[in-house]
C-alpha cells in the first residue's frame, strides 16, 4: 500500500498517494479538469497554481502537471489570470523604446520589489527581462523570457500591475522579426512545406498506430 499525504484542494481534505503530482491528487479526489488542465507537461502554462504548506507562512508558485504533492498542502489553482494584452500589428510597430512605453507604460512603475521572479512557475529573472524591456534591449529581453509558459502567476503579485508575460511577448515578436539574424534555411523549409513536399510524408504518418508514431518520435534524428 503506497504511503498517503493530506492534502487540501480548494479547502477540503483529501487523503492521496504521495507519489502524485497536483494534477493527479485533483482528479485521484473526484474532480473533472476541464479548466486549468492543457499540455499536462510543463509547456502550456494551463495549470498555474497556488499552495501553502500548513505551518508555513510562505505562498509558492508552480504547475499543478510538474509538482508532487506534500503533506499537508493547501492548494488553490489560477486556471486563468487577467493579463492586459495589447492589440498591435506586427508590421507597423518598429523595435524602438517607444514602442513599450506606449503599449506597456506600466513597466516603467515597477518598484523592483522582485515578487514577480520569486513568483515564477519557471524559476526565470522575471524582473531582469523587464528591466531589459525597460531599456528597449528587447534581444536580452527575448532571451531571459524565453521559457515562458505565460501562466500569469508573476503578474498575480505585482504591485505595479504589470503583464510580465504580454510585454515578453513583445519582446520576443520585435526581436524575432526585427533583431534576430535571418535564418535562410527556415524560409527553404516553408517553401517545400508550400509546396507539398510532405504531404505524402504527413498522410503515411497518420495512418500509422499510434505505438509505431511513438516509436518513430522516440528515435527520430535530432540536429546536433
Ligand atoms: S498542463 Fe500544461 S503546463 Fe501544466
Amino acid at each position: 500500500m503506497e504511503n498517503m499525504v493530506t492534502v487540501f484542494l480548494f479547502g477540503k481534505k483529501y487523503e492521496v498517494p504521495e507519489s502524485l503530482t497536483i494534477m493527479e491528487a485533483m482528479e485521484y479526489s473526484g474532480y473533472q479538469l476541464v479548466r486549468g488542465c492543457g499540455c499536462r507537461n510543463g509547456f502550456c502554462g494551463a495549470c498555474a497554481t497556488i499552495y501553502r504548506i500548513a505551518g508555513d507562512r510562505e505562498l509558492k508558485a508552480c504547475l499543478a502537471c510538474s509538482t508532487k504533492v506534500e503533506n499537508n498542502m493547501y492548494v488553490a489553482t489560477l486556471p486563468f489570470f487577467p493579463l492586459v494584452k495589447e492589440v498591435y500589428d506586427i508590421e507597423k510597430v518598429k523595435p524602438t523604446q517607444q514602442i513599450m512605453m506606449q503599449l506597456y507604460p506600466e513597466i516603467y512603475s515597477c518598484v523592483g520589489c522582485n515578487a514577480c521572479t520569486k513568483a515564477c512557475t519557471q524559476g526565470l529573472n522575471v524582473m531582469q527581462y523587464i528591466a531589459y524591456a525597460q531599456r528597449g534591449e528587447y534581444e536580452k529581453c527575448a532571451e531571459e523570457s524565453f521559457d515562458c509558459v505565460m501562466c500569469g502567476v508573476c503578474s498575480s503579485r505585482c504591485p505595479a500591475g504589470i503583464s510580465h508575460p504580454q510585454v515578453a511577448m513583445l519582446a520576443r515578436r520585435l526581436n524575432g522579426k526585427y533583431l534576430a539574424p535571418h535564418c535562410e534555411h527556415l524560409d527553404v523549409r516553408v517553401e517545400e512545406i508550400r509546396e507539398g513536399k510532405f504531404e505524402a510524408l504527413i498522410e503515411n504518418l497518420m495512418e500509422k498506430p499510434l505505438s509505431e508514431i511513438k516509436e518513430l518520435y522516440n528515435h527520430r534524428e535530432i540536429e546536433a
